[in-house]
């Protein structure tokens, strides 16, 4: 008898796709962003000393965050997390805005520049804006070595391991580790959290690669769901708060490598245009991790589903509140619901990755998509 070898599936490590493989390497590739930065000693504490974020960081009246893509919606969710660990101002914004804008800067700014690369070119150039007002600036970045690496003043390595696929998945979630690890750690030196706080705070933050494992071994749920909805030529993603932001990434994986028109908005603008669209050729996805928030999700989606809207609604495994509204629920491990992010995208990514499958496209490919845009 014969082996055949197949070089390119063995480079997947015996995925089909790289985005696949990457989407699989998440639990790993954000255990290794988190373990260097844990201390275990006597009680849970976060070390950031050895990357010389001490407490002059924490000194800061305002943090800034810019990136582009996939990175700027990990801002977005930075900020959510700033102000409820650390309760700290954060402006938010796209570099390629930022950079074109007359920003007001404050000696006590910092910012936090995100990029996987480390070389696109707007985000390169905000971050110079801001080096040059005299701004101190954080990065966080997958690439080591990379300009954004060795322009700024501190830097945050997610240690993701090499992405492969346009579509970025697991730079993204370990752009969160990181944003979170900061933002809770701000946080423990304005003394906006406690021990008992912190400590919970990264216990949780321990538990979330085995609950993200947790989803990836339910992912045939996800690909049937793909296949039923084959004909819906529009998919709208809402959420409120960190389920807005997640909105945002979602609807950006779909169309990157499904070419389905897609659009994420905030839950409560709903009935500020985007109701003007729905019809039996739209599904809607509704991320719910945030439970003081359920009864609004909840009217929301009856009244996309009573225009003829098909109706997928990701939440916590404990939750049976949208049992009656949605036509599929799908299910995460609870976590703090701050922290959701982390693990709602997921099931977000798996989808995206298994429409382009069924209409027979490439994923790691998509077309006039860049994985780096180092011009303007
Ligand atoms: C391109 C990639 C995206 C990425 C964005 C920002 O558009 O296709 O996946 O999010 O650039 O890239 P960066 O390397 O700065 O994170």
């Amino acid at each position: 008898s014969h082996v055949t070898w197949d070089a390119g599936a063995a480079e997947k490590g015996g995925f089909e796709h790289f985005m696949l493989k990457e989407i699989h390497e998440q639990p790993k590739a954000l255990t290794d962003t988190l373990r260097a930065r844990i201390k275990n000693e006597g009680k849970k504490a976060i070390n950031l000393e050895e990357i010389g974020f001490d407490a002059s960081w924490a000194e800061a009246n305002r943090v800034v965050i810019t990136a582009c893509g996939t990175a700027w919606h990990a801002g977005v969710i930075g900020k959510y997390a700033f102000e409820h660990f650390a309760r700290i101002p954060v402006d938010v914004d796209i570099a390629s805005e930022y950079r074109y804008r007359n920003p007001i800067y404050n000696p006590k700014d910092i910012f936090i520049i995100i990029s996987q690369s480390g070389e696109t070119a707007d985000t390169l150039a905000a971050m110079r804006m801001a080096k040059k007002s005299g701004a101190r600036i954080i990065a966080i970045t997958n690439v080591v070595g990379s300009t954004l690496a060795r322009e700024a003043d501190l830097v945050m390595y997610t240690w993701a391991g090499p992405e492969i696929a346009v579509a970025s998945t697991k730079a993204f979630t370990t752009q969160l580790m990181c944003l979170y690890l900061i933002a809770i750690q701000f946080g423990v030196l304005r003394g906006t959290l406690n021990d008992a706080e912190l400590g919970a705070a990264v216990e949780a933050l321990e538990n979330i690669p085995a609950e993200a494992e947790k989803i990836l071994s339910d992912k045939e749920n996800i690909q049937r769901f793909a296949y039923l909805q084959t004909n819906k030529t529009k998919v709208f993603y809402m959420g409120r708060l960190f389920d807005y932001a997640v909105s945002l990434e979602s609807a950006l994986k779909l169309k990157e490598i499904s070419y389905t028109h897609s659009e994420a908005f905030a839950a409560g603008e709903l009935k500020h245009g985007p109701i003007a669209l729905v019809d039996e050729s739209t599904l809607l996805v509704a991320i719910c991790t945030q439970d003081n928030l359920f009864d609004k999700m909840d009217s929301n989606i009856k009244e996309v589903k009573a225009r003829g809207a098909s109706t997928l609604v990701i939440t916590w495994d404990d939750v049976s509140y949208f049992d009656k509204t949605a036509d599929e629920v799908f299910r995460i491990p609870r976590t703090m619901a701050s922290l959701s992010p982390m693990l709602a995208v997921i099931p977000a990514q798996l989808y995206a990755y298994y429409v382009s499958i069924l209409k027979g496209l490439d994923p790691d490919k998509p077309r006039n998509l860049a994985k780096s845009v180092t011009v303007e």
